[in-house]
């Protein structure tokens, strides 16, 4: 007889608030971890999820792995929108598609114009912060200003018409609960097809200038202007891509990095005088902001071969986890990895935007806009303290806070 099999710890929904403890445990035991309810295996350290990254066995194609794991049993034939879109987008490709792929947006994302959306995204932040109305105590930072930010960030750096966002934003919401796992059921298969579908239709009107006014040097004008003359990308392939960063950029990566990140100085008083205090530190705020939690706390890859990590055989076909939260918290490489510290030397190595190839596109945006905010948030209420209980969702792929009491005294 089979014995009963014990869930993974990584699926229990409890561990949400606080994974961390239940890594440690697993990075010490068992850092090669098999999480049957992810169909994959779950690597907890930071020096195999950094080899992982740029391990070019370990495939980024592997949208058709997880379709299976999420809705067993299912499959989609070639034509449907969900395998053209992840089979044309970078974050799902492999050399030397993606390689086309990411080349053909690099136009919105020079220096030159990374300069410019720092001048924007710092004007936003401080209007985002100016609009707390002035004697105002208590707040719930995560609608109040976690979750305004990227969005105005989007309509302003990156040219979403504001008329665009009741389109767009509920169908990435809707989109994202298919990046739930373990804990949260994704939405029906036949519906994301339906979002999927109406996302591309609305990118593919955008790029045409029919779905509101997109502003000049913005990163969608870049994107549109640089897709007329890329000679190896196709337009249905630039469609796919716009679609890839809308769902980036309304996805809860940012506002769970902002909101994380209000908790743990909330949390750490000593650190927003540290902030204020030393120019150094304060450079180092969204690195180790990133560092202490990632809003991404997993990813996937698929082995193409056999390979073996740290003395664990992973067969050919089968689904890895990458952890990057619990990369970030592993004290083989941070010290005290469990304290949130903006003198730490090397919060940089955290593994929050990925590395090697597939690493962050909008890493330098969601930098500035993390810094940005910090800067005009605490220029203003520099005695923020916790004033409740967080509340986290209940996403660990995508971990970030719904609710954040704060007082601003
Ligand atoms: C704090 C905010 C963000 C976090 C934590 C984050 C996290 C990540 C991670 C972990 C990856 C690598 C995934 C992998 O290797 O499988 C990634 C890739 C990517 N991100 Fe972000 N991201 C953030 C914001 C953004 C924004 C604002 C954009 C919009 C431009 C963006 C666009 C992308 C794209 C296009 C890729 C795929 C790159 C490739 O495959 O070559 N991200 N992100």
């Amino acid at each position: 007889m089979v014995e009963p099999r014990e869930p993974s710890p990584l699926s229990d929904p409890g561990i949400v608030s606080d994974p961390y403890p239940v890594y440690a445990d697993l990075s010490e035991r068992e850092p090669v971890h098999w999480c049957e309810e992810l169909g994959a295996w779950a690597l907890l350290r930071h020096a195999d999820c950094a080899a992982a990254l740029t391990d070019s066995r370990l495939k980024a194609e592997r949208m058709e792995s997880v379709l299976g794991v999420k809705y067993p049993g299912r499959s989609l034939p070639p034509d449907s929108i969900y395998h053209r879109f992840t089979k044309n987008v970078m974050m799902y490709t492999d050399p030397p598609l993606h390689d086309v792929l990411k080349k053909s947006t690099l136009p919105a994302f020079t220096r030159a114009a990374h300069e410019h959306y720092s001048r924007i995204i710092e004007s936003v932040a401080s209007e985002l912060v100016a609009a707390v109305p002035s004697g105002t105590t208590e707040i719930d930072a995560v609608p109040a200003l976690a979750a305004e930010l990227p969005v105005r960030a989007a309509v302003r750096a990156f040219g979403v018409p504001e008329e665009a966002l009741e389109f767009v934003m509920p169908r990435v919401d809707t989109v994202m609960t298919y990046w739930s796992g373990p804990q949260e059921q994704p939405v029906e298969l036949d519906r994301l097809l339906e979002v999927l579908d109406g996302l591309h239709a609305f990118a593919e009107e955008l790029l045409r200038g029919g779905r509101g006014r997109v502003p000049p040097d913005t990163v969608i004008a870049r994107l549109a202007e640089s897709a007329q003359d890329s000679p190896d990308c196709t337009p249905q392939q630039t469609v796919h891509q716009l679609v890839l960063l809308l769902i980036a950029l309304f996805a809860p990566t940012t506002p769970g990095s902002a909101s994380s990140g209000m908790l743990s100085f909330a949390s750490n008083p000593s650190q927003i005088e540290r902030f204020l205090s030393d120019r150094e530190c304060a450079g180092n705020a969204a690195n180790e902001v990133v560092r202490y939690n990632a809003s991404n706390q997993f990813t996937w890859r698929v082995a193409s071969s056999a390979i073996d990590v740290g003395g664990v055989r992973i067969e050919e076909g089968q689904s890895v986890a990458l952890f990057l939260g619990a990369a970030n918290r592993d004290p083989r490489m941070f010290e005290r990895p469990d304290a949130f510290e903006l003198d730490r030397a090397n919060s940089g190595k955290h593994l929050s935007f990925g590395a090697g190839l597939h690493s962050c596109l909008g890493k330098q945006i969601a930098g500035l806009e993390l810094k940005w905010f910090f800067a005009a948030l605490f220029a203003r209420f520099p005695g923020l303290r916790l004033a409740g209980e967080p509340v986290w969702n209940s996403n660990l792929e995508f971990r970030s806070l719904r609710s954040l009491p704060v007082s601003l005294n």
